[in-house]
């Protein structure tokens, strides 16, 4: 087995072991959090009604329901059936389909935004180019995307969630590292938002966002 397919298949038993787990714990994580709404927001209102854009590493479905509300024409994707299962019970008139980001089942310039909701931070270091490529790849030119990811140094290793028998390492990253990457990517970095962890929430470190676009 590759590193990549090694991350890949980690990924997926995490997520398949605690999909009910994770559902029932964040539950629709946005309602409580009006600045990560407001970003996304701002992302909907930049891609307009026109295009078609992807919800990747969509989990249960809470962004990409979002975005629907907000008129997108919006299809979730993700690598964990159980986790497309609650996104499909939760938002039954939704589009979700199972994939890698890394090696998306999207035609070139397909879309007009992609949104990385807490999804690029099971991906290792040195596999960050390549996951930014196929974002820049499958968006049209002028097309939008937003990142959110934990800022920081260390990664989390979360070992026996909710008793169950699965680990999995949550990188936190620098923004700073992460828009270098983008602009390598090909994309131009429009705003950059770090709020502080909501403790309250169970954040224990700062939520950092990514807003770029890739020019036309
Ligand atoms: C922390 S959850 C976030 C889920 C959702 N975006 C949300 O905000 O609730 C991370 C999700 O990303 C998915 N994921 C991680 N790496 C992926 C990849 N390479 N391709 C597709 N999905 C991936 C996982 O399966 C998981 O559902």
């Amino acid at each position: 087995m590759t590193d990549t397919e090694d991350f890949l298949t980690a990924t997926r038993t995490f997520y398949d072991t605690v999909a009910e787990d994770y559902a029932g714990h964040f539950g629709d994580h946005l309602a409580d959090r009006p600045l990560d709404r407001v970003l996304l927001g701002g992302f909907a209102e930049r891609v307009g009604t026109g295009g078609s854009v992807a919800d990747l590493g969509c989990g249960t479905g809470v962004a990409t329901a979002h975005l629907a509300s907000l008129g997108l024409s919006v299809l979730g994707l993700d690598l964990s059936m159980a986790m497309l299962g609650v996104a499909r019970r939760e938002h039954p008139g939704l589009r979700f389909g199972q994939g890698s980001m890394l090696d998306l089942p999207l035609a070139d310039g397909a879309l007009a935004g992609v949104v990385s909701w807490y999804s690029i931070i099971h991906t290792p270091d040195g596999e960050l180019p390549r996951l930014f490529g196929e974002f820049h790849r499958v968006l049209a030119p002028g097309g939008h995307l937003l990142l959110a990811f934990q800022a920081g140094e260390a990664p989390l290793r979360l070992d026996r969630p909710w008793g169950r028998p699965v680990v999995l390492d949550f990188h936190r990253r620098r923004p700073d590292r992460m828009a270098e990457l983008l602009a390598d990517a090909g994309f131009a970095l429009g705003s950059r938002t770090v709020r502080p962890a909501d403790e309250a929430r169970g954040e224990s470190v700062p939520q950092a966002f990514l807003y770029a676009h890739k020019p036309a």
